[in-house]
């Protein structure tokens, strides 16, 4: 049975409103990350969150990992207004979310609160450096922050259609297979060989696998989640049973906060209908901001019960030379010189300068997408 959604039930508060309700509001510009966690607070993806945080909210998730209701909950969801509109919303109860000139929901203004951006970088990503994408995107937003619940009344055209799953759809997708328990996959990378090693390490545990990749905002030498989920495409229907995998997206922005954005990925997961989550080597990292393991052991203060989803934690895994396969310290008894370490990072570089991966990188399908991508760059 898929799991039961955290905090019991799934949010759903997309409405399909009168024009003219909205017409009266004063609207505010949201940004894209701002957007599409709109979406996902709508849609249930965050449950079980109603709206962006309330101060309270918001204090208790740095500090504690914790919704003030109790519930484990690790990345603060917040709405940012600029300084300089502030005096114009006062008294204002509704205020309409604009995107790119269009309104896709509103938000009951409960609070207006400010924040102090230093210290929210310095809990939640372990650092203030301007170098770190994720604190760098925080540091670009003005320093208050909006809190009530939302609606959402017009859905984000989807990227990616045959592959755009609620939770309640997913569920229903994993119902459909007959599959008691599923693994989540969360990457932000065309799938390698270590990847593809992690999910069937799991897989051989559970019923499904549920491929999940982020497709909202990465940083910018991230490859596009167009090219990516070719990639995903031709990886799944040449290596991987049908009957076994689901392919669904994430349209959540990247934040780049390693251990606390594992325990926040694996509950959307969980959310989605999943049961096993996928924790392997710096998860949700970036640079050296975070240790190998720092992410698996984020989940160790947790109650597994109470957190509701099972992470399956597995090694750095590479490919080994004498094995001729992937592996981890785990499981190859040869030495360093044996082993060949692939990273997205390490693909990214070979295909910029103009080197095809080899095929313990990447599957060759996969490696044509990708070379045929940055050949279009360099054009
Ligand atoms: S991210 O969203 O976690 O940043 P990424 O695509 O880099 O995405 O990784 C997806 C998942 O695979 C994460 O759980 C990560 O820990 C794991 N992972 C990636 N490469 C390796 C590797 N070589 N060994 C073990 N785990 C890995």
């Amino acid at each position: 049975m898929a799991s039961v959604p955290h905090g019991g039930k799934l949010i759903n508060r997309v409405e399909k409103l009168q024009g003219n309700l909205i017409r009266d509001l004063k609207r505010i510009q949201i940004t894209e990350a701002e957007l599409t966690d709109l979406e996902c607070i709508s849609t249930g993806v965050y449950s079980p969150l109603k709206g962006f945080m309330l101060k309270e909210d918001y204090e208790s998730v740095l500090t504690d990992m914790r919704l003030k209701t109790g519930e484990i909950w690790t990345i603060p969801i917040t709405l940012s207004i600029s300084n300089n509109i502030i005096a114009e919303l006062k008294g204002e109860k509704k205020l309409a979310l604009e995107y790119d000139g269009e309104v896709y929901g509103f938000i009951e203004v409960q609070e207006m609160y400010q924040v102090d951006l230093k210290r929210e970088a310095e809990l939640v990503y372990g650092t203030t450096d301007h170098d770190h994408p994720g604190v760098a995107n925080l540091f670009e937003r003005p320093s208050n922050y909006i809190g009530g619940p939302v609606t959402m009344i017009k859905r984000i055209p989807a990227d990616f259609p045959a592959f755009s799953f609620t939770p309640e759809a997913s569920r229903a997708l994993f119902k459909q297979k007959g599959w008691k328990t599923i693994v989540g996959f969360q990457t932000r990378n065309p799938i390698h060989r270590a990847h593809e090693y992690l999910q069937k390490t799991a897989l051989e545990h559970v019923d499904g696998l549920f491929l999940h990749p982020l497709v909202g905002k990465t940083k910018s030498d991230d490859i596009p989640a167009e090219i990516r989920m070719k990639c995903y495409e031709v990886l799944l229907s040449n290596y991987y049973p049908k009957e076994r995998y689901i392919l669904g997206v994430f349209s959540s922005s990247m934040r780049y906060a390693g251990p606390r954005e594992a325990i926040f990925h694996a509950i959307v997961r969980k959310n989605f209908g999943c049961t096993h989550f996928i924790v392997g080597r710096d998860h949700a990292g970036v640079g050296d901001y975070y240790g190998t393991y720092d992410a698996q052991r984020l989940f160790d203060q947790f109650d597994e019960n109470e957190l509701g989803i099972t992470p399956i934690r597995l090694e750095h895994s590479f490919y080994c030379v004498k094995c001729k396969q992937m592996t981890s310290l785990k499981t190859c008894p040869h030495s360093k010189q044996d082993h060949i370490h692939l990273s997205g990072t390490k693909v990214r570089k070979m295909l910029k300068e103009g080197t095809t991966p080899p095929e313990y990188f990447s599957r060759k399908e996969v490696v044509e997408i990708l070379v045929e991508y940055y050949k279009k760059l360099k054009d």
